[in-house]
């Protein structure tokens, strides 16, 4: 099924092989080979990622312009995820997200994105210079989160706007649900532009059939994965996978070596060469066995009062075309208590870190490197706090509807680069803004920079305090004031 070797791991054994020479490092870093570094942080770290943690030269190659165990490494990446062309960053997502928008969208040149991007979207349509236009995700009101973009929206709004030069899609969501990309491609490529995925929660998606389709499966141009998220890579490891029918890969390589430091971090490539050999080797079994782990947490909490954790049960509501069963979000509104109350009580009474928390839910990511105890003790956690907090407080207050999309006058480029003020937000209606304002939930911003405040967009924010629901995003954690473009 593969057309390379994917048991072979070039760059890992570049560096084996300049650690078995025992090379003389006349070269950066300055600790060579940890001989300098700090005796505190070597008795905890041991020898063996300072032996590894070398610089640009013909042996181990550069991510820049790579010509050897870089450029295979990176040829075996694509050759496992399905791609023309594939590229390391070591910059996590976020990198590869803004290369990806640079690559696809000059200044003036329009993008299509959800409305409720992660911030590294934003990035990149202010480093382009590119005016987004927005699309609403659907929302779930009983879990306060918002799923995916339906394909109906995307081609209401590539209707509307035709000139647009590309679609970005999020893909899974955070909360594992995700939307019917194939039909969106096709929908996309009618207009003969790219689509790229945010496809930071999914680098594991291509590996087992109970998942959802991954982007470069469904036809996505430019996919974005956080390598380092769900499978075995090390924090900051992220690939960015090419086809080539819309799509220059020169360009692209052009734009990570604008983005990317000169000096990237080997020890964390070789972490990315090592996490694809064990994905397109060992990924179905890995899988199967955090989809059952997962599975048995998700059946056992959902017998415990006041909890509640989703499943298929969700399939075919607007925005979910199928989930990820690996992301395990456990629904506390019944409880009484809000999911930073939980998050808080699991990581101070029992040294239980989830991976984030919202007013209704935790969550939590499965993985591989789960283990059942850990799940035991995690429901074992659950049932107390159950027995504890049960009856005493009522379910939390359903979010308000979000206003409509406010008008855009500023391109978010500009708004950032504008001079600003700080105003009262109820003498801010008219002015435009300089900053995000965030609804929590469902995690959607209700005005962004360049966009014109509005008296409802005021009104809704007043409501939100009153009903105990979150605002953030502007400068003043109180949301009483906010930043406007002068
Ligand atoms: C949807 C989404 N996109 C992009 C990113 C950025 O990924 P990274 O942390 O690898 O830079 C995140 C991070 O949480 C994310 O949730």
């Amino acid at each position: 099924m593969y057309k390379l070797n994917q048991n072979e791991t070039p760059l890992f054994d570049a560096l084996m092989e300049y650690v078995d020479r025992d090379t003389i490092p006349f070269h950066v870093p300055g600790h060579k080979r940890g001989h300098g570094v700090d005796a505190k942080f070597k008795q905890f770290m041991g020898e063996n990622p300072f032996q590894i943690d070398v610089t640009v030269f013909k042996l181990v190659d550069s991510l820049h312009h790579p010509t050897g165990p870089i450029k295979e490494a990176q040829a075996l990446a694509a050759d496992a995820y399905g791609a023309d062309a594939s590229f390391f960053s070591i910059h996590g997502t976020s990198g590869a997200i803004q290369a990806m928008i640079m690559s696809v969208v000059n200044a003036g040149e329009t993008i299509i994105v959800p409305r409720n991007v992660h911030k590294s979207v934003t990035a990149g349509i202010i480093l382009s210079g590119a005016t987004p236009v927005y699309m609403q995700p659907e929302l779930d009101k009983n879990l306060g989160i918002a799923n995916g973009v339906l394909p109906e929206t995307v081609e209401a709004t590539l209707k509307e706007n035709p000139h647009a030069r590309a679609v970005l899609i999020i893909n899974p969501t955070y909360y594992g649900v995700a939307t019917d990309l194939k039909r969106i491609a096709e929908i996309v490529h009618s207009y003969d532009i790219p689509l790229i995925v945010d496809e930071a929660h999914g680098p594991h998606l291509k590996f087992s059939d109970q998942l959802p389709l991954s982007a470069m499966e469904a036809g996505a141009d430019l996919c974005a994965q956080s390598t380092h998220k769900i499978i075995g890579a090390m924090t900051q490891c992220s690939l960015l996978h090419v086809r080539t029918k819309y799509v220059d890969v020169s360009r692209v390589q052009q734009i990570m070596n604008l983005l990317q430091t000169t000096s990237p971090s080997y020890p964390l490539m070789a972490s990315l060469d090592t996490a694809r050999r064990q994905i397109a080797l060992h990924g179905k079994e890995l899988l199967a066995y955090a989809i059952d782990l997962a599975e048995y947490v998700r059946e056992k909490i959902n017998e415990i009062p006041g909890f509640y954790c989703y499943g298929k049960e969700l399939l075919n509501r607007p925005g979910v075309f199928a989930i990820d069963p690996t992301k395990i979000c456990i629904t506390c509104r019944d409880l009484g208590i809000t999911g930073f109350d939980l998050d808080m009580i699991l990581s101070n009474k029992y040294h239980i870190q989830m991976e984030l928390s919202d007013l209704y839910n935790v969550l939590a990511v499965g993985s591989f490197g789960d283990t059942k105890e850990h799940m035991d003790q995690l429901l074992a956690a659950l049932w107390e706090i159950s027995e504890e907090y049960m009856n005493k407080s009522s379910r939390k207050a359903d979010f308000l509807d979000i206003p409509p999309i406010p008008k855009q006058v500023l391109i978010p480029r500009e708004a950032f680069n504008g001079q600003k003020t700080s105003v009262p937000l109820s003498d801010s209606i008219g002015e435009v803004s300089g900053e995000f304002l965030m609804a929590y939930p469902p995690g959607i911003p209700v005005l962004c920079p360049g966009e014109v405040i509005t008296e409802e967009i005021v009104q809704y924010v007043e409501d939100l305090k009153k009903t105990g629901l979150y605002v953030q995003g502007t400068e003043d954690p109180r949301v009483e004031n906010i930043q406007v473009v002068l």
